[in-house]
């Protein structure tokens, strides 16, 4: 019998190197912009203890009852991979101290997050993550500077015109207030309410307004119910409101396109006033590209000393699927191919090594002949050949093939640094990635 074949677990992919290139390309330009807004790397493990989010992420949350990878080791703790990371870097922050280091710490962090939700476009059980936290300040600057990273690191990418949706959830306090007046609301049209929303009108009436369910929706539109839907901005105490007026002003100032989005109360239950989302319809139900908020409440919920805190995550899955829609298109890799005749090929492995240490250099391994290391070298997509021809070797010449033009010239070897690098330079008006930006 042949052994079964395997495939990807239900709701991962498989990125090929067609793909990896284009997000090495994401992540380099998104730790720029990190670098020049001075945040520093945090690598935290990608399982916790269970509790950690449960506590953290909400116990109401569908992040907790229905899309957590949970499992017991085999010392039977109780564990999760992560859904996400700010819980596990308010963790870290407490565990070893940073506190005791300084007083506001920005934080950034990359990596696959784990959400066991239905699979569909823009929506997988392993997704990647790129997010910030600034830790240590409740000042409205704080928000306005991490909704500005948010931006910029969307910008840097080549999105233009981004709109933030932007609300604010308030306190605790606040928040159940708000929860009843929706539960208010709503109650008269309960039972047109999906299953899922009417556990949720008991349980967490903030929670409805999350649903994709498209009856919801239309119910949460206001049809055939009394008054507009109750906002969580005419509910917010006084300290709440002050700091929500700072951070539009700030927004302003800067000149960051926001829009006021009522219904936003984010996934995740640990937020505390400043709430906010970026969307990119053309990706359909799975429009988010990325999201966050303040957490004022979060580090003294695992035990640690009061601390505030404000972050963002940004879905680099959906995000990559969105360019594409966008047709970005990235250089093909430069590379250097080098070929060789019966007689010179000995001298190939050491002559490729050299080169190795400044260029990417690829060649035949397999003995083949000059002629299907040619083909080889074009279908690979390189832009130089340098062919060892038995009788230019012997003289210390090399035959420097251009695949882009098709011109070739015969070098010194002392020259020929300089002839790669003169037919690598970019051509005056060739159009290059950085410059489509
Ligand atoms: P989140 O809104 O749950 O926030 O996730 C952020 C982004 O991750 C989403 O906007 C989306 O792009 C992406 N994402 C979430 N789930 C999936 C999935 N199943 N498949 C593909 N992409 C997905 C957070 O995670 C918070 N930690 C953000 C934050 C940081 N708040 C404060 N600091």
């Amino acid at each position: 019998m042949s052994p079964a074949k395997h495939q990807a677990p239900r709701g991962t992919r498989d990125l090929l190197p067609s793909e990896t290139s284009r997000w090495q390309w994401a992540e380099a330009k998104a730790r720029e912009v990190l670098d020049r807004y001075t945040y520093r790397e945090i690598r935290t493990p990608m399982f916790e203890d269970f509790e950690l989010f449960a506590r953290t992420s909400g116990e109401s949350s569908d992040v907790v009852q229905k899309e957590m990878y949970r499992f017991k080791d085999l010392k039977g703790r109780d564990l999760a991979l992560r859904p996400e990371a700010t819980a596990g870097v308010c963790r870290a922050y407490i565990e070893h101290n940073l506190a005791a280091q300084g007083r506001v710490h920005r934080l950034w962090y990359g990596g696959p997050m784990f959400r066991y939700g239905r699979p569909q476009k823009g929506r997988y059980r392993q997704f990647w993550q790129i997010g910030a936290e600034l830790i240590g300040t409740e000042a409205p600057g704080a928000d306005v500077e991490i909704i500005a990273l948010f931006v910029d690191i969307f910008e840097a990418w080549g999105f233009e015109n981004l709109s933030v949706a932007i609300n604010s959830v308030g306190t605790p306090a606040t928040r159940r207030a708000y929860g009843d007046k929706l539960r208010e609301w709503l109650t008269p049209v309960k039972d047109r309410l999906s299953q899922d929303s009417q556990a949720r009108l008991e349980a967490n009436p903030l929670r409805v307004l999350d649903s994709k369910d498209e009856g919801d929706l239309e119910i949460l539109g206001g049809k055939g119910l009394k008054g507009p839907m109750p906002r969580m901005l005419d509910v917010l105490d006084k300290e709440s409101r002050q700091h929500w007026d700072d951070v539009l002003a700030g927004l302003e100032q800067l000149g960051i396109e926001h829009a006021i989005d009522h219904g936003l109360v984010r996934g995740l239950d640990y937020y505390t006033r400043t709430a906010f989302e970026v969307h990119d319809r053309s990706l359909g139900a799975q429009s988010a590209l990325g999201g966050g908020g303040r957490y004022d409440g979060l580090m003294e919920a695992l035990g640690g000393p009061s601390t505030p805190g404000v972050g963002f995550s940004i879905g680099l899955d959906r995000t990559l699927l969105a360019l594409e829609d966008r047709s970005a298109a990235l250089p093909p890799p430069i590379f250097l191919y080098v070929a060789a005749t019966e007689g010179t090929r000995p001298f190939v492995p050491g002559f490729v090594r050299a080169l190795r240490t400044v260029y990417a250099v690829d060649h035949d391994l397999e003995a083949r002949s000059l002629n299907a290391q040619m083909k080889a070298a074009d279908k690979a997509g390189a832009r130089l050949v340098l062919i060892l021809g038995d009788d230019e070797w012997k003289k210390g010449e090399i035959v420097v093939k251009d695949l882009g033009d098709g011109s070739q010239e015969t070098v010194d070897a002392d020259d020929l640094v300089d002839t790669i690098d003169r037919k690598l330079e970019p051509k005056d008006g060739a159009e290059t990635f950085e410059d489509d930006e």
